[in-house]
């Protein structure tokens, strides 16, 4: 055979066996036996320079191209078991590092607790629009339209004519058509009011609205809702007290205070020394409501309140500013 055919067949063959390799020590015998000294390859290349100029020229060429080639082959395979040997040596027992997780904002944390609560009372948790009618969130409510509420200082309003809903009461209507009587629901949802903001002012804010509709409602049944609830949300008992207090969609109206919750009722500068804080607007349900919700006020009546959330979520975890709440501050939502 001549002997740039030789090498060429060395070569081939040299790449079929690399082909199998898959451990370090295949390869050293691989690689002495096609490159090493005693290897015909190299036996070849020492003949090389007895060879006429010619030939020389073609088969050293050839020679070093394959030595080269070959050397190529072996170095990229070693790094590659290297690195296969590597990864079998990792210690799978090593703790792996904790990823960060989110958990949920207060609000939504508080929200979850006050639902599980009513659930538990046999309230179902409603829903209603953000963007809502004039119409659910004043008329149907018994808001005239002289009403100061509706003043475009207050109630943000689209060029359609609809309002970002400045309370959760329009869902009572809404709930009141859906569901019809007997009723007990609880509504927690945004709100939103044209107005500056301050540590105890926000433009959009949380409320939860609750209602209840049955043959022999009265105030009684609010005050024990209200105290149970309030007891369960605080972690220790409250006492609740009535003020008259007017919303047209109540009759009678209330505003109801619960013991101060810092000092047990005892007088504190957060309760003005009285014991009591104000909590929310409570009533029964006014006839021309429930009317609007397509129930009759001769047979049954109702209880509603509405508070604000974030006022209560403050009271809970002793927060002093409500826009800390959509601040988007971590250092303030990394402590629930
Ligand atoms: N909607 C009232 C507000 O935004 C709160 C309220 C007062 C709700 C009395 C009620 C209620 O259901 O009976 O200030």
């Amino acid at each position: 055979m001549d002997i740039v055919e030789e090498i060429k067949e060395i070569a081939r063959r040299a790449k079929e066996q690399v082909e199998k390799i898959n451990s370090a020590s295949d390869l050293l015998s691989w690689e002495k036996s096609v490159l090493g000294r005693k290897s015909r390859l190299s036996q070849l290349m020492r003949n090389i320079k007895d060879l006429p100029l010619e030939q020389r020229r073609e088969a050293g060429h050839i020679a070093n191209q394959v030595k080269q080639e070959l050397q190529e082959i072996a170095a990229k395979l070693k790094s590659s078991l290297q690195q296969a040997e590597k990864q079998k040596q990792v210690d799978v027992t090593w703790p792996g590092e904790k990823p960060q997780r989110g958990h949920l904002h207060p609000v939504s944390l508080v929200q979850r607790e006050l639902e599980d609560i009513f659930a538990s009372l046999g309230f179902i948790i409603e829903d209603g629009p953000e963007l809502e009618s004039e119409y659910y969130n004043f008329d149907a409510l018994n808001i005239p339209a002289y009403h100061p509420a509706r003043d475009m200082q207050d109630t943000f309003f689209t060029v359609g004519g609809d309002v970002l809903r400045t309370h959760t009461s329009p869902i009572q209507v809404r709930a009141m058509q859906k569901y019809g009587a007997p009723l007990r629901l609880i509504a927690p949802g945004r709100v939103f009011r044209y107005e500056a903001s301050d540590a105890s002012h926000d433009f959009v804010f949380h409320q939860v609205e609750g209602l209840m509709i049955d043959k022999d409602i009265s105030i009684a049944n609010l005050i024990a809702i209200a105290k149970e609830f309030l007891s369960r949300i605080f972690t220790q008992d409250v006492e609740v007290r009535v003020r008259p207090g007017f919303f047209p969609f109540v009759e009678p109206g209330f505003e109801m205070d619960l013991t101060c919750i810092l000092c047990q009722g005892k007088g504190c500068s957060a309760c003005k020394r009285t014991g009591w804080m104000e909590f929310m607007g409570a009533g029964l349900v006014h006839p021309r409501v429930l009317e609007a919700g397509g129930i009759d006020p001769q047979e049954f009546s109702g209880f509603a309140f509405g508070f604000g959330l974030d006022r209560l979520i403050m009271l809970k975890y002793r927060i002093d500013d409500i826009r800390l709440f959509h601040s988007g501050d971590v250092r303030f939502l990394q402590q629930f």
